[in-house]
């Protein structure tokens, strides 16, 4: 073992295993945080922070993984229907859902925080679209067919992306969708692996089945799935 060896192994001594320390303290305390948050969840409302937005719903490099253009295939819209996208956090799926359903369609982006809603209504203002509007509410609210925006039976798909752990009443949330859905209309549940509030399928499927709905279509796999449903008719 030569001199430079010696020293390397020192200086790793004396600062490598710190820092291997600080990363390991930091990982630990996100994971924590993160099992908090979500046993919260079941109780109280505690919903993704709007300023975090940036980091997490809006990053081009979160984008790879939580692949924003294939949950929009798999919600299965079409030209010219309604849709209501719940828990619309800053629009990262309301806006491409605007342009897939076009100018003789309907998007709805409803959301508990107003701060969420800000942020999307700048990225409208920028795309121009028309075809958007936003709505504030909580989807477990019992007076939520209140606003003119939402229509008992009057949407054609309605789809909750990485939202139903963050909602503590989900059962409610699903019964008001049902309501709000047309007969033969679709539910469409996308979970993904990493966030705190993952639901597993069996728990989407379980809730799903109890609220009424068929189970059609299921797509990805455990990391990263949309189970869709139909309101029979
Ligand atoms: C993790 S973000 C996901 C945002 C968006 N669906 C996406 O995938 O980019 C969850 C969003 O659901 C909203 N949310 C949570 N509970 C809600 C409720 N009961 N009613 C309406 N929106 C809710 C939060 O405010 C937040 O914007």
């Amino acid at each position: 073992m030569n001199y430079m060896t010696i020293c390397d192994e020192k200086v790793l001594q004396r600062n490598g295993m710190p820092i291997f320390y600080v990363v390991g303290l930091v990982v630990l305390v996100l994971v924590l945080v993160s099992l908090v948050w979500r046993l919260s969840s079941q109780k109280w409302q505690i919903p993704f922070p709007a300023w975090l937005s940036w980091l997490f719903l809006d990053n081009p490099l979160i984008e790879i993984i939580i692949r924003t253009q294939a949950t929009i295939d798999r919600i299965g819209l079409r030209s010219g229907e309604q849709g209501l996208d719940v828990g619309c956090g800053a629009g990262r799926l309301s806006i491409p859902a605007a342009k897939k359903v076009g100018p003789t369609g309907k998007i709805v982006a409803l959301d508990i925080q107003p701060k969420m809603l800000n942020q999307l209504q700048k990225k409208i203002g920028k795309t121009g679209l028309s075809n958007i509007v936003t709505q504030l509410g909580d989807i477990t609210s019992d007076d939520i067919t209140s606003s003119d925006n939402l229509q008992l039976g009057s949407f054609d798909r309605v789809w909750l992306v990485t939202v139903l752990g963050e909602i503590p009443n989900q059962q409610k949330a699903l019964q008001n969708l049902y309501r709000l859905l047309k007969p033969g209309g679709t539910l469409s549940v996308t979970e993904i692996f990493g966030d705190p509030h993952y639901q597993a399928r069996s728990v989407v499927l379980r809730l799903g089945h109890k609220t009424g709905f068929e189970p059609s279509h299921y797509l990805g796999n455990f990391l990263s799935f949309t189970q869709n449903f139909i309101k029979p008719e």
